[in-house]
């Protein structure tokens, strides 16, 4: 059945969370729920919409999969505990590497993660707690571009026509599949979330899985997260929807210290844009841009180039992978 859209426009986040949380609560029954937080809009507002409906019978986990940002897992687990909700932290890291070995195509890297995630990490998990349910964030978009066939989205099923219950012995319950990010925002702000939550910057799921091209190892993940660090770091005092660094597997010969060094390129993006459906390049100054190249090239170990995307979405995706 296809989901029917809330705009914005239309939106009441009282009414909305009033309602997936009567919808959560009578669908769990008096069961168990589990799910997965990853500090993103997304999942912290399921988090928290599932801690309403109901309380401590949902267990929520960080799956750490070796390729969160820097001290990701500690970060959130500790904004959590602030806002009372007590975090799980699940060493998967090797889980995710043994699966991602020797995979180079995107989509196949992309349903390496759906496996390990749904199948491994989360069936044990549901196993282990009793839980029949999982709650996720799957947001409009996610789902428009994975039955679109551009880019399956690590979280969609039932509109492939797949069953999770028969695929992983779950069922998942999405609270947030009528809405797209700047509803997600409205109604993670109406759930006492705080700005650097609800105004977070969209992260994928496979994480930086999606920012090496090719074979992504913990090797080319280590390179990436520091890349993605100083960008993150760069760009923190200029509003934009997004903003990422991707490792190319192409390398290209570079000079250091007067010698040859055939090394490694960056390609930063940086994108305005509502919703993610579409999206433009940002029109950073020349001297965001050098100064963020000097220092990838200063401080990345083997990185000789640092390159900026000025394409569009369309054509472009945002994500690389
Ligand atoms: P693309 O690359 O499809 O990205 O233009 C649009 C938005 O979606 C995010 N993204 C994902 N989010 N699972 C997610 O939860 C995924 O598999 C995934 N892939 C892309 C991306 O970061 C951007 O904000």
């Amino acid at each position: 059945m296809p989901v029917k859209e809330i705009k914005v426009a239309e939106l009441n986040a009282e009414d909305f969370i009033a309602e997936k949380t009567k919808e959560i609560a009578s669908i769990v029954g008096d069961g168990l729920a589990v799910n997965a937080l990853s500090g993103g809009v997304d999942s912290s507002a399921v988090t928290m919409l599932g801690h309403k409906a109901l309380g401590k019978r949902l267990k929520t986990y960080f799956i750490n999969n070796g390729l969160m940002r820097q001290n990701e897992p500690e970060k959130i687990v500790s904004l959590f505990k602030e806002l009372g909700v007590q975090v799980e932290i699940v060493d998967a890291q090797e889980k995710f590497f043994n699966a991602l070995k020797g995979i180079t195509d995107p989509e196949e890297k992309r349903e390496a993660i759906t496996q390990t995630f749904y199948k491994e990490v989360f069936g044990r998990l549901v196993k282990e707690s009793q839980a029949k349910h999982l709650l996720q964030g799957t947001i409009l978009t996610d789902v428009d571009e994975t039955v679109a066939g551009i880019k399956r989205q690590h979280n969609v099923f039932e509109q492939l026509g797949i069953n999770p219950e028969e695929a992983f012995g779950y069922k998942i319950i999405e609270p947030l599949v009528q809405l797209r990010k700047d509803g997600v925002r409205v109604v993670a702000e109406a759930l006492g979330l705080p700005r650097s939550v609800f105004n977070r910057m969209p992260f994928p799921g496979p994480a930086l899985s999606a920012r090496v091209i090719a074979e992504a190892t913990p090797e080319k993940i280590k390179i990436v997260r520091l890349a993605t660090a100083i960008t993150e770091e760069e760009l923190a005092s200029i509003s934009v929807f997004q903003c990422m660094a991707i490792l190319h597997q192409d390398r290209v010969t570079g000079i250091r210290n007067g010698k040859r060094e055939f090394g490694l390129q960056v390609e930063i993006r940086c994108w305005d844009s509502i919703d993610a459906r579409v999206a433009k390049p940002t029109r950073l100054s020349y001297d965001i841009l050098e100064r963020l190249a000097n220092r990838i090239v200063t401080e990345v170990p083997g990185v000789v180039s640092v390159t900026y995307n000025i394409t569009a979405k369309p054509p472009s995706t945002m994500e690389a992978v």
